[in-house]
């Protein structure tokens, strides 16, 4: 891990205008840069960075954030892999902390296999171009089958000779450790003796995102039905299965270039269309889909089509795990290459262009394909039909996102006309598994979260109408201006004895706002400000910014204004000279805490309202008048001195 000093010296070093101008054109527009956003296609710009608050945002598509969040978006990195890029860029040396010994264990084992496996590439690749018997067998087999030398050299392909221990000794002569060229599973021990796993197979080796060696596929060269196929590395600490995808390495910036991902069974599938041209492509290893593989193709791409030969019997397998694709908002195609051949056969045979085309026109739709099948398998069974009914329903439900809606309906008409049954019907059986799911999702987070006292006049309604979700709105904003304010002037006076930060936890506390505020990330981001204000640090909204709790930095950047409106009302008092937020900050703060407050007395007014609707006695309705009355007195004086300023 990184330490928290390292964070810090990076962290202070980094200018945002310098980072983002890396990657897109930013012109000077006043206060602001602004460019072309690089997340949406525009003609023109509406990207703009703040270099004095350090975040972004695009006023097109609405995505903002921070430097990290900025490179994790459009480099993909992680968090750590965004510092330590930084880190790379600013000449900061990284310290690292302590870290549990069984961490840092794995660590080492982690940094050992990728070691051996550079190693192992480099021999095997050696033995395939400089050995003869690399050069006799293996390479001639790989150009018989058309690869040419630039691409093996590319794929960094190798040759293991068919000698028990060839590689097996290299790698002892090196010093490389028994039990870690085992744990590679490039080695294997038989009654105390050591020798090579994949003697006398052809070697692809698998890279990870940054091109370091993951581990191996080794594939037989004459046919034989004792041996399998391939031998695959074993699972240990670099590798993975679940979460490799073979290829990846090579075809990031050609997914990206075309917003497509094709996806291939087998190695050779990827390198010989890699061959010809057609670079976004990775492969599955011929197992179905696992929901990180999906994850990492969805970092680069929306737009996934499965590239299989047409009598596979593993298509089936394949799809299945595909319904996860359709809740990431995934659009899944299907291309089924035909008479016996697969990519790699096919693309050899007919050439790139004819390839591309017969991609392009022979795409199917995921779901309608799937429908198909099934419907075929259910042949004349009229129970086995209505099960696909249900089957293709519940798949269409997963379809949930808000803008997918239209997709949604699309397909419900496509699927009712193949079923042959009534669109309404199909469509209230799809919102019945939306239904369910969503009663199933609700049931799990009141189990996880803990219980809130309710608050009167909020909880408990059965449903939120418009106008009251416009109220909550409302209400909502009025908090993140309050949090706002803090962020921006806790640390500027509010008094002689008082810092802004101080007076607003006092009034916080005295008046018992914080349970007032219904949106309880934000009471979050005040009781960290407050945690780490009394432990001495002054806080700012940069602490925040940069903070690894993602959700909590994303509403603090979501909160930041890039450019504040001022109300009407002040440009008629100070004709002239407009008034900053800045100059007005004690006013804000204090209106901002006014409005807090009464909410509050509108909630005590309309509790005791309730009151007075229940009770009988005359006494009791005679104290709730007198309250109501207090209440009301606060009411106005609250709202007159807020008077003018008004804030978006
Ligand atoms: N595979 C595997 N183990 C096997 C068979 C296959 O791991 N015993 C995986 C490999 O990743 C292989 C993919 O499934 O690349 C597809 O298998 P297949 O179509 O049989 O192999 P190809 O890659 O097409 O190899 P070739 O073209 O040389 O036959
Ligand atoms: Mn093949």
């Amino acid at each position: 891990m990184i330490s928290q000093n390292s964070i810090q010296q990076i962290l202070s070093r980094i200018d945002i205008v310098e980072i983002v101008g890396s990657f897109v054109k930013l012109k000077k527009r006043g206060a602001n840069y602004l460019g072309l956003c690089p997340f949406h296609n525009e003609k023109t710009p509406s990207f703009t960075v703040s270099a004095s608050k350090e975040i972004y945002k695009c006023f097109g598509c609405g995505r903002s954030g921070n430097t990290i969040s900025f490179l994790m978006e459009h480099e993909k990195y992680s968090y750590v892999e965004a510092l330590r890029w930084l880190a790379a860029r600013y000449n900061v040396e990284i310290e690292e902390t302590e870290t549990s010994p069984e961490y840092k264990q794995q660590q080492q084992v982690a940094d050992s296999l990728y070691i051996i496996n550079g190693f192992a590439q480099k021999f095997f690749s050696d033995t395939l171009f400089s050995s003869e018997e690399g050069q006799d067998i293996a390479l001639s087999y790989l150009k018989e089958r058309g690869f040419r030398e630039e691409i093996i050299r590319k794929f960094q392909l190798g040759y293991n000779p068919e000698a028990r221990d060839g590689f097996t000794r290299a790698a002892l002569d090196s010093q490389y450790s028994l039990e870690l060229l085992q744990k590679s599973g490039l080695v294997n021990v038989r009654d105390g003796n050591a020798y090579d796993n994949y003697r006398g197979r052809i070697i692809f080796p698998v890279h990870n995102q940054s091109g370091k060696v993951l581990g191996f596929g080794a594939r037989i060269i004459k046919k034989n039905d004792k041996a399998p196929k391939y031998i695959n590395t074993p699972e240990n600490e670099i590798y993975v299965k679940s979460k490799i995808l073979y290829g990846s390495y090579f075809a990031r910036q050609a997914i990206d270039k075309a917003d497509e991902c094709l996806l291939v069974e087998g190695y050779t599938d990827v390198i010989s269309l890699h061959q010809a041209g057609i670079e976004n492509v990775v492969a599955s290893g011929g197992t179905s889909l696992t929901p990180d593989q999906l994850r990492l193709i969805k970092k680069y791409t929306n737009n996934l089509t499965i590239v299989y030969d047409g009598d596979n019997a593993g298509i089936k397998a394949a799809l299945r795990g595909l319904d996860l694709a359709l809740e990431e908002s995934l659009n899944v195609k299907l291309v089924l290459i035909p008479d016996g051949e697969d990519p790699d056969s096919y693309v050899n045979k007919v050439g790139a262009a004819a390839f591309n085309e017969f991609v392009r026109d022979n795409k199917k739709d995921f779901i309608l394909f799937q429908l198909d099948i099934a419907l075929k398998d259910a042949g004349n069974d009229s129970n086995k039909k209505s099960l696909v009914v249900n089957q293709v329903a519940e798949t269409i439900s997963r379809i949930n996102k808000a803008e997918d809606f239209t997709r949604q309906q699309d397909y419900i008409k496509q699927c009712a006309e193949i079923l042959r049954i009534e669109e309404s019907g199909l469509h209230a059986l799809v919102n019945k598994f939306i239904r369910e799911k969503v009663n199933k999702e609700e049931q799990r987070a009141s189990r996880e979260q803990p219980y809130t006292e309710p608050i009167p006049g909020i909880d408990g309604e059965p449903e939120a109408s418009p106008e009251a979700l416009a109220l909550f709105n409302r209400d909502e904003m009025h908090e993140q201006a309050m949090i706002r304010s803090l962020l921006e002037f806790g640390l500027k006076p509010w008094n002689e004895e008082q810092k802004v930060a101080e007076y607003i936890f006092k009034e916080i506390e005295e008046n018992h706002l914080e349970e007032l505020i219904d949106n309880r990330e934000l009471v979050r981001v005040y009781q960290t400000y407050k945690a780490w204000y009394e432990a001495g640090l002054e806080p700012t909204a940069r602490n925040f910014l940069y903070h690894d709790d993602l959700p909590m930095s994303s509403l603090v950047v979501g909160i930041m204004d890039f450019n504040h409106e001022i109300s009407p009302n002040w440009k008629e008092h100070f004709e002239g000279h407009i008034a900053t937020r800045e100059e007005l900050y004690a006013s804000e703060v204090f209106s901002t805490l006014n409005y807090l407050k009464l909410r509050k007395i509108k909630r005590l007014m309309d509790e005791n309202q309730r009151d007075l609707e229940r009770t009988t006695s005359p006494e009791d309705q005679m104290m709730l008048v007198q309250t109501h009355q207090h209440l009301k007195q606060m009411e106005i004086e609250l709202t007159k001195q807020l008077g003018t300023v008004i804030f978006r």
